[in-house]
């Protein structure tokens, strides 16, 4: 008879799935003007304002609007001081994406784990407490100047968070129904170090490897690896500038925001048709591609059942991919602050777990002039 006191192995996926990540909490951009930029989510994208937090609730430091749409969760904050890291922020970079929250049951544990891996920790695990309860946060840093905040409100029933109160706007969803992905640029050379990052301190697995063969153009290429959590609800694409003739649109994002940031996030929609025809009637900006697209996309699509309208997709500029396990329709903004640095992708899928590599070429060609535009090809 064998015997033995070793333990038994745990599941190869439950070790690499140690932060147990249960969905995106929320996305705080820190802009300039923090009314504007919900005036922009509220009025353009169909957001509803839910709370606010700034002079009138105690808080002496930023106005922060917070708003959803579907399960999205999008937070705009802007300090009332120039001498606020806030401000010191925008300064550098413009308005940008500050924190991608992931909610996960135990933040101790998912602060311990992570930061126990090599992450560099922001706070360590801290508790705010009001009439609402108690609310559980702790943050690690990512590229840039990204953090990774962790969020328990398994005992917070606020609106969300300390000093921030309710408020009630009227809303009219345009559909947008929760975060696909969220992207970001990083310098030459340093996407496996990202890579390796999402791997070892979040547990995350590679899903795909688009090369330079994959996504370039005459002018300008560039490498992504899409990095998922365990669950397969979190995933974050990294990219990397590649060699090309001219400077690719990596670069030209990191000459604007001076330092790795969040480059696009999708947002997924059940009826793109609608939603972006909600969108553009509300000015929102799309890149477009050359009408060659279209007329080529019958022999691209060959064999698949796209159940949506020929006609309707491409007046409004919608792309279309496939692949075995079914296609997407996807479109992508123009950027969303001055600075030609982040935009915003919709997308619907049915059945493609793909990135719409199809696409890469006609949209990056479509890039390509907007950065002629700009004058910075
Ligand atoms: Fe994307």
């Amino acid at each position: 008879m064998v015997s033995s006191t070793a333990t038994p192995p745990r599941s190869m996926a439950e070790e690499a799935d140690f932060l147990q990540i249960k969905a995106f909490d929320h996305v705080h951009f820190w802009v300039g003007n923090a009314k504007h930029a919900m005036y922009y989510w509220w009025k353009g994208f169909g957001f509803k304002p839910v709370a606010y937090s700034g002079l009138e609730t105690g808080n002496r430091r930023f106005a922060s609007y917070v708003l959803e749409s579907g399960k999205i969760r999008f937070v705009v904050s802007a300090p009332y001081s120039p001498t606020d890291e806030m401000a010191a922020h925008h300064l550098l970079h413009g308005d940008g994406v500050k924190v991608l929250a992931l909610e996960v049951d135990d933040v101790e544990k998912a602060y311990r784990e992570t930061t126990s891996r090599g992450g560099v920790g922001a706070w360590s695990p801290r508790e705010e407490a009001d009439e609402y309860g108690v609310l559980r946060t702790a943050a690690i840093r990512t590229y840039g100047e990204v953090l990774h905040v962790f969020v328990d409100r398994a005992d917070y029933r606020g609106p969300f968070a300390p000093t921030y109160k309710p408020l009630d706007l009227p809303a009219d969803s345009i559909g947008l129904a929760a975060i696909d992905h969220v992207v970001g640029n990083v310098q030459l050379g340093k996407m496996n170090h990202w890579v390796n990052f999402y791997h070892q301190v979040m547990g995350f697995r590679q899903l795909i490897h688009f090369d330079d063969q994959d996504i370039s153009t005459e002018y300008s290429a560039l490498m992504s690896k899409v990095m998922q959590n365990g669950s397969g609800r979190i995933k974050f694409p990294i990219n990397e500038p590649a060699e090309g003739k001219r400077k690719s649109q990596i670069e030209e994002y990191l000459d604007y925001y001076l330092t790795p940031g969040v480059q696009h996030i999708a947002m997924a929609t059940g009826d793109i048709l609608r939603t972006v025809r909600e969108l553009k009637a509300r000015g929102i900006e799309f890149l477009r591609v050359p009408d060659a697209y279209y007329d080529m996309l019958p022999e691209r699509l060959q064999g698949v059942n796209v159940k949506e309208d020929m006609a309707q997709i491409r007046e409004l500029g919608i792309l279309v991919d496939h692949d075995d396990e079914g296609y997407l329709l996807q479109i992508f903004s123009r950027p969303i602050q001055d600075r030609p640095t982040s935009f915003i992708e919709v997308i619907e899928r049915h059945g493609s777990r793909g990135f719409g590599k199809g696409n890469f070429k006609a949209l990056f060609e479509a890039l390509e002039q907007e950065q002629a535009r700009r004058g910075n090809l």
